[in-house]
């Protein structure tokens, strides 16, 4: 949440920092702002809203140039989405500008020691007092980042700041603690950001920063220290995807650019991990096969759509490996006091590996003495930082709000884990382990089968666009499926809608239904055991019979749910456990065209941000 941008170097920084604003507006669009030290000043500009009215703004009201900068983008926690609380916010004097993603506990005490030494605080947030006690520092340090140090001793809570001072105006000083900041190495210019999106289209060079750090930058070099000065050990790597895979290509969304990636997402990520015999080879799991044979339980972490792919790898896990797999919402994972131990393996899911609920949840987990194996699709950020081992996701960069491609990335991954264990702990054999291989190999070609069908999908989607309320229904892993939809629809159409356990509509639910109320139910493949086959195609025929008009999901040739199908959208075949990969895709497509015929915009829906890094 909040995008943060700074830039030293030899060309504009107002254009470099806009352009690079523009990149993580995905993390936040309530207010957008920029600070650039020109001759001697500090010239800033901020507004309410998208990046677009600061860019107007910026033609209307140009900015003294300069070669320094830094810019924020923002998603509102302390004080409304207005121009006084936009970031950057400036002390008094107009000498520092601080901008800032995180939440300062400690804010309200600060304000109030400021306010008694004669500070004039303007806005409502906790990011303004970091700028005051900035200016006090510095006028008697006289260098940005000491300041900066010796202020970051003093916050509670989880930040990540990024500061100019006119006083010294070839530097740019940024600080985090458990909020991410990467830094771009350039040639004759560096840059910070929140992700390495901003400067990607400068430089592929990147450093991971650690916790408790801050980071000093001039266009000829980067300095790093930890809060109390002491040099700290950073880690430089190399960001292997370019700024066309940030870009639409061509596609008027982000989302319908990544639905169509996922193909190629899924073929990537099974890329490498099996070796000339057969063998899975997961080279980034470093936790020890003796450890792995000895867990006698996982649990899973993850919010939102990871949740929903830890609530289907539940399925692969116990019926793969035997070992008991609980799945737990991050947010709520460590106030529930866990019972944790040494054996126990964690798996903390994230695309961003930056959301705090999961990186608390994981950090209790390692507290208690659990090992964690973070599926991650972010090189650098901080879960997969913090954990024992992690398995990457190959997704690429995922800019729409709404997950798509991680989402079936993180599937395939869990999948790989699951046959993984059941490999080290012999409950698969190696032919069976090849055979789920095989299949998931060619689940990237029926993926793209299922998008070439998806016309009648957004025809449907479109005559459905004033309805109020849509419910989704599964069994099995079509149960989490159904959670995903759901979702899905909440988020980028605003509309009521709920996924169930089809199995538990009879228990309250099915007293929602009403007459031509539309109920998107994922039917499992009829190969899987029949019993739940025919148990689903009897919820149909009950929701049916109550008025509601039903749109089935279902695979080729399962001719049973024909009769009770007001609308059939058809999937490949595939082996039971697998079958999600190929059944959210006309679920994702589905919530986008609705979003789009209801005149929503699809990849900012409104009130979130892509990386949720506040609990
Ligand atoms: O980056 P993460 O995978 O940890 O994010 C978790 C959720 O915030 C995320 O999946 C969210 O639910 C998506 N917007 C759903 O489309």
């Amino acid at each position: 949440m909040c995008g943060i941008v700074g830039y030293a170097g030899g060309q504009s920084a107002l254009d470099v920092v806009v352009a690079g604003l523009k990149r993580l507006e995905y993390r936040g669009y309530d207010s957008a702002g920029v600070a650039v030290l020109s001759d001697g000043g500090l010239a800033a500009a901020k507004k309410a809203g998208k990046l677009v009215n600061l860019e107007k703004e910026l033609v209307n009201r140009p900015l003294a140039g300069g070669s320094v900068g830094i810019g924020h983008t923002r998603w509102a926690t302390h004080g409304g989405p207005t121009d006084v609380n936009a970031h950057p916010h400036l002390d008094n004097a107009g000498r520092v500008a601080v901008v800032h993603n995180g939440i300062i506990e400690n804010f309200a005490a600060l304000r109030e020691e400021l306010a008694d030494r004669g500070h004039d605080l303007a806005s409502e947030t906790d990011t303004e007092v970091v700028a005051h006690l900035l200016a006090e520092e510095f006028s008697s340090a006289g260098d940005l980042a000491e300041a900066m140090r010796l202020v970051c001793r003093r916050l509670d809570g989880a930040f990540t700041l990024v500061a100019v001072h006119a006083d010294q105006p070839d530097v740019v000083v940024g600080a985090r603690r458990n909020s991410p900041l990467v830094v771009g190495v350039g040639e004759g210019e560096n840059f910070l950001a929140s992700d390495v999106s901003a400067f990607i289209a400068h430089t592929r060079s990147a450093i991971e920063l650690g916790q408790d750090q801050v980071v000093e930058l001039t266009r000829d070099g980067v300095t790093v220290t930890d809060f109390d000065g002491a040099p700290a050990d950073v880690r430089a790597y190399h960001v292997d995807w370019d700024a066309s895979a940030a870009e639409k290509g061509g596609y008027d969304y982000f989302m319908l650019k990544e639905i169509a990636e996922q193909p190629k997402a899924v073929a990537d990520t099974l890329l490498g991990r099996i070796d000339g015999s057969g063998r899975l080879t997961l080279d980034e799991v470093r936790i020890p096969d003796a450890v792995l044979r000895e867990a006698d339980k996982v649990v899973i972490i993850a919010c939102g759509t990871a949740f929903h792919a830890g609530l289907i790898a539940k399925y692969a896990i116990e019926h793969w490996t035997r070992i008991p797999c609980e799945v737990e919402l991050a947010s709520e994972f460590r106030y529930r006091d866990p019972i944790l131990g040494q054996k126990t393996l964690v798996i903390a899911i994230s695309q961003s590996g930056e959301t705090m609920d999961t990186l608390m949840a994981l950090r209790h987990a390692r507290e208690q003495g659990a090992k964690v194996l973070a599926v991650c699709n972010t090189n650098g950020s901080t879960i997969p930082r913090e954990s024992d081992a992690v398995l990457y996701t190959h997704a690429g960069p995922e800019v729409a709000v709404a997950s798509t491609k991680a989402f079936l990335t993180q599937l395939v991954a869990c999948y790989l884990l699951a046959l993984y264990l059941g490999q080290v702990r012999g409950t698969k054999w190696g032919d069976e382990i090849h055979a789920v291989v095989r299949e998931l190999a060619r689940i990237g070609d029926e993926v793209e089968r299922v998008l070439e069908t998806m016309e009648p999908v957004r025809a449907l989607a479109r005559s459905l666009a004033h309805k109020d309320t849509v419910l989704f229904l599964g069994r099995h892993v079509g149960y989490p499926v159904a959670l995903e939809g759901a979702l899905k629809l909440k988020e980028l159409a605003y509309m009521h809608a709920e996924g169930f356990a089809a199995g538990e509509l009879k228990h309250g639910p099915i007293a929602l239904i009403e007459e031509d109320l539309p109920v998107v139910v994922v039917v499992p493949s009829p190969k899987a055991r029949s019993v739940l086959h025919d148990k689903i195609v009897s919820n149909i025929q009950e929701i049916r019979a109550r008025g509601a008009r039903t749109i089935v999901i279902a695979e080729e040739g399962d001719e049973a749910v024909v009769p009770y199908a007001d609308h059939l959208i058809r999937i490949p075949a595939t082996p039971t456990l697998l079958q999600p990969l190929v059944s959210t895709v006309p679920l994702q497509v589905f919530a986008c065209e609705l979003a789009t015929a209801r005149g929503n915009e699809v990849d900012q829906p409104r009130n979130l941000a892509k990386s949720v890094t506040v609990e």
